[in-house]
């Protein structure tokens, strides 16, 4: 059973980028302990700071894997072209964000994503990421 998990912008720099807001931990470091965890999925990885790439790998895989398990970074407040490739696809796609989005800015309660998505995990630090892939596990 094969899940992705995607990072969009700025998430290649986990664990360097905003400590407090984001924690200290790579995103190469937690996802070698999920991985590990999850023995009997192949869970694969794809971070990309540019629209277009999130949108094709979207695409890609869209009809083939399980499910995503997507943080699309500050793309989830701007994108209609991001929620038009969710909606595009036929595979679940659940959005996570580490930091609790509703407790932040007024610019970052709105998701262009959340409609077209079979749910939203936002607050609960890297371990968000762990809750999308059992999400998608339940459904
Ligand atoms: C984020 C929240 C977004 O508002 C922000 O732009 C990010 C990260 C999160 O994981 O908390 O880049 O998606």
């Amino acid at each position: 059973m094969k899940i992705l998990i995607i990072n969009g912008p700025n998430l290649n720099l986990l664990g360097i980028r905003e400590p407090a807001t984001y924690g200290s931990q790579s995103f190469d470091d937690y996802l070698k302990v999920l991985k590990k965890d999850y023995p009997h999925l192949q869970i694969d990885y794809f971070q990309s700071n540019v629209e277009g790439e999130l949108i094709d790998k979207i695409h890609e895989v869209g009809f083939s894997d399980y499910g995503i398990v997507l943080n699309a970074g500050a793309y989830t407040h701007t994108s209609l072209a991001l929620a038009d490739a969710i909606s595009a696809v036929e595979i679940p796609v659940v959005e996570v964000h580490i930091s609790n989005v509703f407790k932040r800015e007024k610019a970052r309660h709105h998701s262009f994503l959340s409609p077209v998505c079979a749910g939203i995990i936002s607050g609960f630090g890297m371990a968000s990421y762990r809750l999308g892939v059992e999400a998608l596990l339940d459904k």
